[in-house]
């Protein structure tokens, strides 16, 4: 079976983006792949994070991954830092990664844009340590909204350089991008993708948050002054009311070809009320199974400590080669 790993970061409640762009797409990967799934929490110090809020964030995340439908008896289910060969390996490719390649980065520049009294190297060569993720397990695909494209191509290239150097170290991942919902966009500001740590909470859905909540959002969500206020699909034209179309589609599972003209003659306000039906039935199921497993700490434990331990194996046979052809003594 193909190798798959991808994540979250802990820095926020997981947001319908990081459901519709990934987790949706990995609980369908677990019957075909070979899937390895973790919570990222070096990922999240890139920015500052509140001790507690992180830690309760990456239990949170745990117990949604699972009420999402993965399954520990299918998938390796793990914490980031629970895996020192993360950091040992994101070292080595830090020196294989060209400063030219993070500055081209856009997310490093959005991020300093959002962070700019907290611009360290971290955020920097986040993708140095994105690429060790993925390399050290030899995934063969990585699903990933398209926002991630970006690193998941520097990964490759980094992977390339180093085996040119020393031969068939990695295997060369390809990313695996959804077709439906690569890129759920914020609701304020229909242009950005939406972001679980976005400043103003208007701008994204949290996975557990209140079906009243959720109605709000959808109905203050920015959808345009066309004075006809046709609803069609056009992200250039109409990047707030096809942002929702998207939305409902990946929701209802119904295309969005069918979608809109279900909604000829009808309002804005429709297509915001229908939305926000949608979103809240895709979520009750998540929010009814996260309350079980998230008060059942014991339960966590024993999945946090098999995935760590299942993924340490994998993880160190890799860095032992990577230590070995670089020219590192073995320790004795
Ligand atoms: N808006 C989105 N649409 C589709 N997919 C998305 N993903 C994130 N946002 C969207 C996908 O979710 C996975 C996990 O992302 P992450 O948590 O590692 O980091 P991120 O991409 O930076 O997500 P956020 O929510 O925007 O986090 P913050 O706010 O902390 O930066 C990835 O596969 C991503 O593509």
């Amino acid at each position: 079976k193909p190798i798959v790993l991808s994540g979250c970061q802990p820095s926020g409640q997981l947001s319908i983006g990081n459901y519709i762009g990934a987790l949706r797409q990995w609980v369908k990967m677990q019957d075909t792949h070979d899937c390895r799934f973790m919570l990222v929490d070096l990922h999240a110090i890139t920015v500052r994070q509140d001790p507690a809020q992180l830690r309760s964030a990456t239990l949170d995340g745990l117990a949604l991954y699972m009420a999402c439908g993965l399954d520990p008896q299918k998938s390796v289910i793990f914490v980031q830092s629970h895996v020192p060969e993360h950091a040992q390996l994101a070292w080595v490719l830090n020196c294989y990664t060209q400063m030219g390649e993070l500055n081209r980065m856009t997310q490093f520049k959005d991020k300093s844009d959002r962070h700019a009294n907290n611009i360290n190297a971290g955020l920097y060569t986040y993708p140095a340590l994105m690429a060790a993720d993925i390399l050290l397990y030899q995934a063969n695909e990585v699903p990933v909204g398209n926002d991630q494209k970006q690193h998941l191509e520097l990964a490759r290239d980094v992977a390339t350089r180093f085996n040119n150097l020393y031969g068939d170290v990695f295997t060369i991942p390809d990313p695996f991008i959804p077709e439906v919902g690569a890129r759920v966009m914020s609701l304020q500001d229909p242009n950005k993708k939406m972001s679980k740590s976005d400043d103003n909470e208007n701008n994204f859905i949290g996975l557990l948050e209140d079906p009243k909540k959720i109605e709000k959002k959808l109905k203050r969500a920015v959808t345009d002054s066309d004075e006809q206020a046709r609803i069609y699909f056009n992200p250039e034209e109409k990047p707030g009311v096809s942002n929702l179309l998207s939305i409902m589609s990946a929701a209802t599972g119904q295309p969005i070809a069918e979608l809109v003209p279900s909604f000829e003659g009808k309002m804005y306000g429709h297509l915001k009320k229908e939305t926000a039906e949608a979103v809240v039935a895709m979520l009750e199921p998540i929010q009814q199974r996260y309350h079980e497993y998230r008060n059942n700490l014991d339960y966590l434990n024993q999945v946090m400590a098999a995935g760590a331990t299942a993924a340490s194996e994998h993880a160190a046979a890799t860095l032992r080669k990577v230590y070995d052809v670089i020219g590192f003594v073995p320790r004795p």
